[in-house]
């Protein structure tokens, strides 16, 4: 590996690491809220303080599907008063409206996180979605500054992220693109600037591969939109079928599932190549707005609440995509795992009074120190890795990021994907800057699929890593199997 000290591969924005909370099993009550002795729900200050831990740049918000079955006036005003609903969507079970606006902006503050919102264009109106951002954005005197402030709120919470719509062309609404690309602009128009909050309007980005979608949108309401949501997950199996399991999987399942998570490359170079053609200043950004594992629930679980257990493969598969996003900041500034607490991909599960710490949490910890940093350009040899009892084409083994940052810090994380191989890097400076090893950190185990569990929280955690020295100028990385490490530089 040949590392460019003085290039630049962009700047990587600490948005690319966020998050996202929908109304879904147990992400939002029994997650983010739990009951307290009254029954009423109060945010959990275990799940808040581990998650400032990692900093949590910004969290998405209803949903998901949720947020075009969504109406703001639901969730708002005493909580006595507030309707109640069927999440049809996630379990079919009695929403009750306890969190809504004032309590995730609670939740928003406590977390010290931006918060992107997403509106109802699925079934809700202009009006509604335009009165939401006005309550929620307005400074001076207007209807729904009034009533924000008849419901004890003073100040607006400036909030400038904002969804039109989710997944417009499946749960959102099941539309056409040119069908949505109208809607948008439409319903775009009615977010007006208030005060110094001028609204950065998300457009429903494609599924996967529908570079279709992304064509009509870019091209008829580009010029309206400043970040378009692509949505993509990775699976071992189908999703007509059987998805595939979290936990009780062989190689093939391992492989497959690394292959899949590199697809994401792939989809970013198509859809910004589209997005090129439309935009070549690059003002409109590519979120990757829902991405991460999908399994088969778990066995037991509340049928529609996704909740799944995270191994060491959900860890890296993390890292081979956070990596990708690196790969692509030109356009990619912002993007949210899915999802939070204890909803597919999540960085907490929670039972009871009991919480742990996902392998993911841990992968995003180890690349914490890339944020807001400098991607360095290099060259790797990536080697490959190959599982002979399944088709298809090998894989590159080992995956990277190298970054500096303000403080002339440098960070370069590893990955070798290969379950049973070590392999060695050498790393070169291309200036031939002397450095030093001042920290390094692992995350690996001796099975693929190890975790942690409420037993034994701390299972699989990071620690330190001995197998990074330098040797006659170069750095040499002794990456065992399956593993992941960051190692700081100076
Ligand atoms: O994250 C779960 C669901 O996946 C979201 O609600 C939806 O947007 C996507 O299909």
């Amino acid at each position: 590996m040949t590392i460019d000290t003085s290039g630049s591969n962009g700047h990587i924005s600490e948005h690319i690491y966020g998050h996202f909370a929908e109304h879904l099993g147990r992400g939002i009550y029994d997650g983010f809220w739990k009951k307290d002795a009254n029954g009423d729900y109060i945010i959990r200050d275990d799940v808040v303080a581990t998650l400032k831990e990692l900093g949590v740049p910004n969290l998405r918000w209803p949903g998901g599907c949720f947020a075009d079955y969504y109406f703001w006036e639901h969730g708002i005003g005493p909580k006595d008063q507030r309707p109640t609903v069927v999440n049809n969507l996630w379990g079919g079970v009695t929403e009750d409206n306890s969190v809504g606006t004032h309590e995730f902006m609670d939740l928003v503050a406590e977390l010290e996180t931006e918060p992107i919102v997403v509106g109802n264009v699925g079934s809700g109106s202009v009006e509604d979605m335009a009165n939401w951002w006005q309550y929620i954005n307005h400074p001076g005197e207007s209807p729904m500054a009034k009533l924000r402030r008849e419901n004890g709120r003073d100040e607006p919470w400036k909030v400038r992220f904002w969804g039109v719509g989710n997944e417009s062309w499946g749960c959102g609404g099941h539309m056409r693109p040119e069908y949505y690309a109208d809607l948008y602009r439409r319903f775009a128009t009615f977010l007006h600037a208030y005060g110094d909050v001028k609204p950065f309007r998300i457009a429903t980005g494609p599924a996967g591969g529908d570079y279709n979608w992304t064509e009509v949108v870019m091209e008829r309401a580009g010029r309206m939109i400043d970040g378009i949501d692509l949505h993509h997950y990775t699976l071992d199996g189908s999703w007509s079928t059987h998805k595939g399991q979290a936990v009780n999987f062989d190689e093939g399942g391992w492989y497959r599932l690394m292959g899949r998570a590199m697809e994401m490359d792939e989809l970013i170079t198509n859809h910004k190549a589209i997005m090129d053609a439309h935009d070549p200043e690059k003002r409109v950004w590519l979120i990757v707005g829902e991405w991460g594992t999908w399994h088969e629930q778990e066995e037991g679980s509340i049928p529609g609440f996704l909740y799944q257990q995270n191994t060491l493969r959900d860890a890296l598969s993390a890292s081979v995509t956070l990596d990708i996003f690196h790969q692509h900041l030109d356009r990619v500034k912002m993007a949210n795992i899915a999802q939070t607490v204890n909803v597919l991909q999540a960085m907490i599960l929670t039972d009871g009074e009991r919480m742990l710490r996902t392998p993911t949490f841990h992968t995003f910890d180890l690349y914490k120190p890339h944020r807001e940093a400098t991607a360095l350009p290099y060259e790797l040899d990536r080697g490959e890795y190959k599982y002979d009892g399944e088709e298809g084409e090998p894989l590159p083994a080992i995956s990277a990021t190298a970054s500096i940052n303000d403080a002339g810090r440098i960070h370069l994380s590893l990955t070798n994907i290969d379950p049973n191989e070590a392999r060695t890097v050498e790393v070169q400076f291309a200036d031939g800057k002397k450095l030093k090893v001042k920290e390094a950190r692992i995350l690996t185990a001796d099975a693929m699929n190890a975790r942690n569990t409420f037993d034994a929280p701390d299972a699989l955690v990071p620690s330190a890593f001995k197998g990074a020295k330098f040797a006659k100028g170069k750095l040499v990385v002794k990456l065992p199997a399956k593993s992941l490490v960051t190692i700081g530089l100076e």
